[in-house]
């Protein structure tokens, strides 16, 4: 059966903890080497990954196409609007065409139901991402960081301060699937749905105050109130102030807690740059941990993991 990675579900507790392994272990046996050169195995050698993307992006971007090259395998990255996809062709049609050329298919886009679509009507693997509902590989990047930092995940304290966006739900999902505590600090109308909170398997909750989102809280994690690009909308800004992770904040979270941002960030507003650049900030690792993460998503998807 084809695997898809539409969400950290599909792979499961199991599937999420073979993978961070997988990650940890390809990352150790990489060190001091250049990016360009293919892993020792090259797992993946003959492979293709096509990479969509109807909305921009650096990092997934940039960390995917070098994920599959040190894999050994190839990539090619097309912006939906250049394709027959961004005049009209179906989802259906554009994955039965390029389930043809390509091993597995990567799709970003506003539209979670796309990628979905995409998996039913693809002969190859699918992976999201980044949807309007889910971030997973963000997450699998996030996790292996956790991890890095010396923290197991079964009984951790991850605070969120923030609104209830897609990055937010797979956090939410993994604290389900791996056992850790997830708790959002969201203004009044930008919560998240009752639905995404399910995700966490009665792990998650989200409360009005940011102190007490932190309070005890190992890691902290926030994101960008308003998207890049996007008009800034006073309202909403002036609703997320009081949820800004700053100094005074991190004091208020467990001594040494670890603060994660999974970029781009707007510096001044859902975090004091003291707090991104300070020591307990572990945004550069998480970074790079995309790229080792994504490998492992990628090997997954082929079977090779799990
Ligand atoms: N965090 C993240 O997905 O970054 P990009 O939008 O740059 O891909």
């Amino acid at each position: 059966m084809t695997r898809h990675f539409l969400d950290l579900s599909d792979a499961g507790g199991d599937g999420v903890a073979a993978m961070l392994a997988d990650a940890l272990e390809r990352k150790a046996a990489r060190q001091g080497w250049p990016k360009g050169r293919a892993d020792a195995d090259a797992p993946l050698a003959g492979h293709t990954l096509a990479m969509i993307f109807e909305k921009n992006s650096t990092r997934t971007r940039v960390s995917f196409d070098m994920a599959i090259r040190q894999l050994g395998g190839t990539s090619i990255v097309m912006d939906a609007g250049s394709m027959q996809l961004g005049r009209g062709e179906s989802i259906a049609d554009t994955a039965r065409v390029l389930s043809g050329y390509v091993d597995a298919i990567m799709i970003r886009t506003d539209d979670h139901a796309k990628v979905v679509d995409m998996s039913k009507y693809a002969s190859v693997p699918v992976i999201n991402g980044l949807t309007d509902a889910s971030h997973p590989c963000q997450i699998m990047a996030d996790l292996l960081t956790i991890i890095e930092s010396g923290r197991a995940l079964p009984g951790l304290k991850v605070a969120w301060l923030g609104d209830g966006n897609n990055v937010l739900a797979s956090i939410m999902e993994a604290g389900g699937l791996m056992h850790f505590d997830v708790v959002a600090a969201c203004p009044q109308g930008f919560q998240p749905s009752d639905e995404d909170v399910a995700r966490g398997r009665g792990r998650a909750r989200v409360v009005g105050s940011a102190r007490e989102a932190v309070e005890g809280a190992d890691v902290i994690v926030t994101d960008t109130w308003i998207s890049m690009g996007q008009d800034h909308a006073e309202t909403k800004l002036a609703a997320m102030m009081p949820f800004q992770v700053d100094e005074a904040l991190m004091a208020a979270a467990k001594p040494g807690a670890a603060f994660l941002h999974c970029l781009p960030a707007h510096r001044g507003e859902e975090v004091v740059d003291a707090v991104i650049d300070g020591p307990q900030s572990l945004i550069w690792a998480e970074a790079e941990n995309r790229l080792h993460a994504q490998k492992s998503v990628l090997r997954w998807v082929f079977g090779q993991i799990g």
